[in-house]
């Protein structure tokens, strides 16, 4: 097993899970800026779940004796278009997230880590829970235009979410 190999690529998803935490950050503030209250706080609880993604990854790489390794974090948009477009970007984020978790598993699977892939598997179904979280609201926001009352009962709704960070046997 090429242990540098692994590291390297624990402290790439590490990064990519902070900087998921930065974007959601920067969109809530966005939403902030356009008086979307329930987006932002939506976007908020998303950017701390994201931490809680980094963390474990974080912990994992020194649970495995590896050498955490914090890479620069990119700088998010700062602006998007309407609230529909913030949502489609968010779900091609996550797609994004899904197809580096899905090869970050095949790398630990071709060098034989099994812990690893054990470990990934969380991931795995996270990534399916986050598509889909995404994908509901954009298609309420797609079926009601996404204007008017509708956008502000949306906004509404959005403003209940609340992050409890999961119980995991990690
Ligand atoms: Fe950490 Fe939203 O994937």
């Amino acid at each position: 097993m090429d242990r540098k190999k692994i590291e390297k690529e624990l402290n790439n998803q590490l990064n990519k899970e902070f900087y998921s935490s930065y974007l959601y950050m920067a969109m809530s503030a966005y939403c902030e800026s356009i008086s979307l209250p329930g987006f932002a706080h939506w976007m908020k609880s998303q950017a701390q779940e994201e931490l809680f993604h980094a963390m474990k990854f974080y912990d994992y790489i020194i649970e495995r004796g590896l050498k955490v390794d914090l890479l620069k974090i990119d700088q998010p948009e700062k602006e998007w278009e309407s609230p529909v477009n913030i949502f489609e970007e968010v779900l091609k984020h996550e797609q994004c997230i899904t197809e580096s978790i899905n090869n970050l598993v095949s790398v630990v699977e071709e060098e034989k880590d099994y812990a690893t892939r054990i470990f990934l598997d969380w991931f795995v179904s996270e990534q399916v829970e986050e598509e889909a979280s995404a994908d509901a609201v954009l298609q309420k926001l797609k079926l009601t235009g996404g204007q008017g009352s509708a956008l502000f009962m949306i906004d509404k709704e959005l403003s209940t979410r609340v992050f409890t960070p999961p119980v995991t046997n990690e």
